[in-house]
């Protein structure tokens, strides 16, 4: 009896891992200097990344250049130290094992052993550091309208992540997408709240589960909130929006994050109508923590407070910066010095008082607790990569890629025969890695099938004569590109791979991704030409587009005879691309984004107001190239029977939609059906209809099924003239159909009384 009680005195009881977590964290909370406290709200990128900065920069770069993550007059001896002495919290792009093994057991020198929590921007599977599976990226998730492979694919990504020993991923990125000459859009589920919303959530819950386990990560919504239509298009710049359109269009998927159960958020770069995000008490406690009840922390994002003295002007230096993001709802501080000492300083001048860091400290231990870092704050060498890359994991990133890529044009030559014997396939995008997309690291060659490699794989018998247009569409040679125009002419049949370069190694030399933001959507250098010559060859030619973004290219499908939108498909896009040009693969994606015609159509959304086209354009066309919801097969699908269960329902009452989906062509297929609804008279606008529910339908060749769709009074809620959700009565009108163009809808109105 004695001696048991003497060996649980030694062991503090916040070690003790039976003890409910509150009490661990008051336990360890009473041990924590100030300092401790402060360190664990502070984020560095890892000394690995730190190495690279000072053998690439200049020695006055590295005295000024905070994107290569260096830390002007210190070290990485420095991040050692700190490390050591429990002044570091979390750490972010730490892209192997064993420097995060490494730095854990630093921490574990500390005195009081407090687990290092990883962060890395894993956005589509771990992409971001080598030797992981590569899915597509969110766009092309989002072209698959499917929950359940968002669900799945975060669930194998929080295994990755965890086999190497990364806690913490940067995703999802829920902002909805309204400016397609912003870089990012590739990261992010489309331009429609509800479909970003339902994949948002599962994707939460994919990677949390309960937390409490060593297969589960912390996931982290992102970027709080409006970022995703800037003003000029660009990363970064001011966003002015109307209340109400933050409310219907952009809080909706972060709601539904923070519903879903993530215990992190990460607030935007942009100011919103003239308050930076990191210091907006409004979105941080008033909406997120009082209206919305989330209780885990949230982090900054990348040199955001310090933007509010360096760049927005809204403090006059950095320590006034830490102070107005901490007060205004900031837990911690991604990558950054100064921290630790000026934030010190403010809880000594008695301007932040303890009882707020405590608050924050509490948040970001109640995380490290529930994932168990302090019983497993190591992951094992051996294990590691019996989980990465496994063939569970791979099969998902085919099957993935293969529902991501969207049919946008067939004039009938697909699914291509072996009638063509000699092809040429040419394009930037033809033979190389860029298919990974943005956010994702060098693969290894062997983990990587291109669009030419999957091309001879599944068509073996055909005779591919490639000419290679290098990768960077800046620099084409146009001896290269004369050479494949003239041997268009000689062939059966020509493959144009074009589009954006997105690889972050290559940071500048990008065309789209973060920070490559553009102010037409046209296909850069001499793509167009190539394009356009080979079409001209009297060959038919087929346009396959990789890209995080819809690009203009109205008059490029116009001429081709098939155009297909790969995104970026991820590791086995190769694959998935010719298993789709070859009818291996019955196409079934649909945009989760308007194509527009030119950058001029911009904004272009299809749950746009009534009087948006009221006077439409003149000499162009107001239409989009190819609608939200849109993207062919090689079978049909027939629309029949629509039918609701009620004509009249009171305001809180449910409806039911069914109708028929035939397959009636001859192949089978996956059809994703879409409900859209319009409130037909209200007290302030609303869209001319919006995505309420969606389906994804297989069906054999010639088969039949009925679909069935539940309107509950959620779904006819609007935001009445002072703000509050309301569901009016008067006409409402139910469309289902194939996708957002009005032709592919059946419409029927019912009336709430
Ligand atoms: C991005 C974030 C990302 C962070 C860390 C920032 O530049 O905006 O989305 O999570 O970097 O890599």
């Amino acid at each position: 009896m004695n001696i048991s009680l003497k060996a649980a005195d030694k062991k503090p009881l916040y070690k003790d891992p039976n003890a409910p977590v509150e009490k661990r964290i008051d336990d360890l909370l009473n041990r924590m200097t100030l300092e401790e406290k402060v360190g664990q709200m502070n984020q560095f990128v890892g000394i690995e990344h730190i190495k690279t900065a000072v053998a690439n920069l200049s020695k006055e770069e590295l005295k000024t250049n905070t994107a290569s993550a260096f830390y002007p007059g210190f070290t990485h001896k420095n991040v050692e130290d700190w490390t050591k002495n429990g002044l570091i919290g979390s750490f972010l792009h730490v892209l192997t094992l064993s420097e995060a093994n490494y730095l854990q057991s630093l921490a574990m020198q500390s005195k009081l052993q407090i687990p290092i929590l990883f962060g890395i921007d894993a956005i589509h599977g771990n992409a971001n550091a080598p030797d992981n599976t590569v899915y597509p990226t969110n766009i092309g998730l989002a072209s698959s309208f499917d929950t359940e492979m968002a669900y799945k694919i975060a669930r194998q990504t929080a295994k990755e992540m965890r086999a190497m020993n990364m806690h913490w991923t940067f995703n999802p990125n829920v902002e909805v997408a309204r400016d397609q000459r912003w870089g990012r859009v590739g990261e992010t589920y489309g331009e429609d709240p509800y479909l970003v919303s339902r994949l948002g959530e599962q994707t939460v819950k994919g990677y949390q589960g309960n937390l409490n386990s060593n297969e589960n990560v912390l996931a982290c919504v992102k970027h709080f909130v409006g970022g995703s239509e800037p003003l000029n298009g660009t990363n970064g710049a001011p966003t002015d929006l109307s209340e109400r359109t933050i409310r219907e269009v952009f809080f909706p998927p972060f709601k539904a994050g923070a519903d879903a159960g993530a215990m992190s958020f990460m607030t935007a770069h942009n100011e919103l109508n003239g308050i930076p995000c990191h210091a907006n008490e409004w979105l941080m406690n008033d909406v997120l923590r009082k209206e919305w009840g989330f209780k885990g922390f949230i982090v900054s994002d990348w040199m955001d407070i310090e933007h509010m003295s360096d760049l927005h002007g809204t403090a006059e230096n950095l320590k006034e910066a830490f102070y107005q993001s901490i007060m205004a709802g900031m837990d911690m501080h991604m990558h950054g010095i100064h921290w630790n000492e000026l934030v010190t300083e403010l809880v000594k001048e008695g301007r932040i008082p303890e009882s707020r860091i405590d608050q924050s400290v509490r948040r970001i231990l109640d995380i490290k607790f529930r994932l168990g870092l302090f019983e497993n704050p190591f992951a094992d060498e051996k294990q590691s990569m019996k989980v990465r890359l496994n063939p569970e994991h791979r099969a998902t990133a085919l099957e993935a890629s293969r529902n991501s890529i969207v049919l946008l044009k067939n004039n009938g030559i697909l699914p291509l025969t072996n009638k063509y014997k000699n092809v040429l396939v040419t394009g930037i995008n033809t033979n190389d890695m860029n298919i990974l997309g943005d956010w994702s690291a060098v693969q290894k060659d062997e983990n990587v099938i291109t669009i030419l490699e999957g091309l001879k794989m599944i068509s073996p018998e055909t005779n591919f004569d490639f000419v290679d247009q290098g990768w960077d569409p800046r620099n084409m040679n146009p001896k290269k590109v004369k050479e494949a125009i003239a041997k268009a002419q000689k062939s059966d049949l020509n493959i144009v791979v074009a589009g954006d370069y997105m690889m972050r190694f290559r940071w500048t030399e990008r065309t789209s991704g973060e920070d490559t933001d553009r102010s037409d959507l046209d296909l850069v250098g001499l793509q167009n030409e190539l394009i356009e010559k080979i079409s001209a060859s009297g060959k038919p030619t087929i346009l396959i587009l990789v890209s995080g973004k819809p690009l203009s290219i109205e008059k490029q499908a116009n001429q081709a005879s098939a155009v297909i939108e790969a995104w970026e498909p991820g590791m086995y896009g190769g694959q998935a691309v010719a298993e789709i040009v070859y009818g291996k693969i019955n196409p079934s994606a649909k945009l989760p984004v308007t194509m527009p015609r030119s950058v001029g159509q911009l904004q272009m959304i299809y749950n746009h107001k009534p009087s948006q086209y009221f006077h439409p354009y003149v000499i162009t066309s107001s239409e989009p190239l190819y609608p939200f919801g849109y993207g062919l097969s090689y079978t049909t699908y027939k629309y029949s029977n629509l039918k609701l269960s009620e004509t009249t329902i009171p305001q809180t009452g449910n409806i039911n939609v069914c109708l028929d989906v035939t397959n009636s062509g001859t192949r089978d297929g996956v059809e994703i059906v879409q409900l859209y609804i319009r409130d037909k008279f209200s007290q302030v606008t609303r869209p001319v209809k919006e995505l309420k529910d969606f389906a994804r339908v297989s069906l054999k060749a010639g088969e039949t099924k009925t679909v069935t769709f539940s309107i509950t009074p959620e779904k006819l809620m609007f935001l009445d003239k002072k703000l509050n959700p309301v569901v009016e009565p008067g006409e409402f009108i139910v469309m289902v159909g194939s996708s957002s163009r009005d032709s592919d809808l059946l419409k029927q109105s019912f009336f709430v009384k």
